[in-house]
């Protein structure tokens, strides 16, 4: 199949996904092409992950490095034995405990995943999303589905389909509409091919949460010290990413020197005429009045800051602001996950008062 430059948009109800939807989507993966679909981390662009053509299609259409491998996406957990091979008891473990969830996970490959998905590696990223409308699309096509986030490559990743409809617009042949995703940001990748695991990317699922499974799991210190502002050289995380139009600037440490400092660069970008946006939680956001203001949610629930964050970015930019100053948050549990995207959405340009 080839993609045209008409892209079939709809709605889909979340809950009970209309069958004719679900089956347009898995026949148009079947014959290898993009279908753009819900997911509870981020939307995500799927093809078919055993068609090198089909999942070429992907990195055309996002315009990402071929070098950055894509995690491979299944509707249940015996799916993963397609896949993936030497599964330790460790690993057997997180997926019963954490999918369907925002946990991926890396193993080694079997030989019948081409290496257009996992950029000539020998292992593979696996997920199973929980989420009705991807699992239901995934088992329709009866293929295992490689599916990155579904931005323009460098973006922040899209938490609604608009967002899609904005980067891939006659890029994709089928963006399906599912309504926002509940987590906001990607899952976790945890590889699981060395002793003891590793976090490459953190996400939905904390640390924390696999220590409480599987015992100790390491971690770039870069990643929970906000003392080391050094971009982390995991697979994927060399690209820029998560980069609005606008620049960010990061501002982290103590409630009352945060806000100050805020208060100083509104000052200074103002007088440079620059239009000023802020990413604030709510306990702070009547401090930034007269500015355009993103009010992420309570700082108490860094759920509800993990999931409004993409969001605030590409709000935050289409107001058409200079610059966005958000507020940081501590580097623990989903805090990790949260200052890791502000981190690289701002070009590590982080202010610690
Ligand atoms: O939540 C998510 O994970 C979303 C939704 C759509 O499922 N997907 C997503 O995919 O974020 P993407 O392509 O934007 O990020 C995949 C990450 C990259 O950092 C990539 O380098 C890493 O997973 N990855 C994929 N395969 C890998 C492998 N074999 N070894 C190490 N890292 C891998
Ligand atoms: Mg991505």
């Amino acid at each position: 199949m080839t993609v045209q430059n008409k892209t079939f948009y709809i709605k889909v109800n979340p809950d009970n996904p209309e069958d004719k939807i679900i089956q347009d989507a898995g026949r148009i993966l079947r014959e290898g092409g993009l279908v753009a679909f819900p997911t509870e981390t981020v939307y995500g662009l799927g093809a078919n992950a055993l068609d090198p053509s089909a999942v070429g299609r992907i990195f055309a259409a996002k315009g990402r490095p071929s070098d950055n491998p894509l995690i491979v996406h299944i509707s249940d957990n015996g799916q993963v034995y397609d896949v993936a091979d030497d599964i330790t008891a460790p690993a057997q473990r997180v997926m019963e405990i954490f999918w369907p969830g925002p946990l991926t996970v890396v193993l080694p490959k079997k030989a019948g995943v081409p290496g257009e998905v996992t950029a000539g590696l020998d292992t593979v990223a696996v997920r199973m999303p929980d989420h009705k409308v991807a699992r239901k699309i995934i088992a329709n096509a009866g293929v295992p589905i490689a599916a990155p986030s579904a931005n323009t490559s460098g973006k922040p990743s899209p938490t609604t389909a608009l967002h899609v409809l904005k980067d891939l617009e006659g890029k994709v042949n089928m963006i399906v509409d599912g309504g926002p995703c509940k987590v906001g940001l990607e899952s976790t990748v945890l590889d699981l091919t060395c002793e003891p695991p590793v976090i490459l990317r953190p996400g939905g699922i904390t640390r924390e949460q696999l220590e409480g499974v599987i015992g100790h799991v390491e971690i770039d210190p870069v990643l929970i010290d906000d003392n080391q502002n050094i971009i982390p050289r995991s697979p994927g995380m060399k690209y820029t990413h998560y980069s609005p139009e606008a620049e960010v600037i990061v501002i982290t440490g103590r409630a009352e020197p945060v806000t100050s400092k805020i208060r100083e660069l509104i000052a200074k970008h103002r007088s440079l005429g620059h239009r000023i946006g802020v990413l604030a939680p709510t306990e702070n956001a009547g401090v930034y009045d007269g500015h355009e203001v993103y009010t992420l949610g309570s700082r108490s629930e860094l759920e509800s800051i993990a999931r409004n964050l993409f969001y605030g970015l590409r709000f935050l930019d289409d107001k058409g602001v200079d610059i966005i100053l958000a507020e940081g948050y501590p580097r623990k549990g989903m805090g990790v996950a949260i200052m890791n995207r502000l981190a690289k959405a701002a070009g590590n340009n982080i202010i610690v008062v």
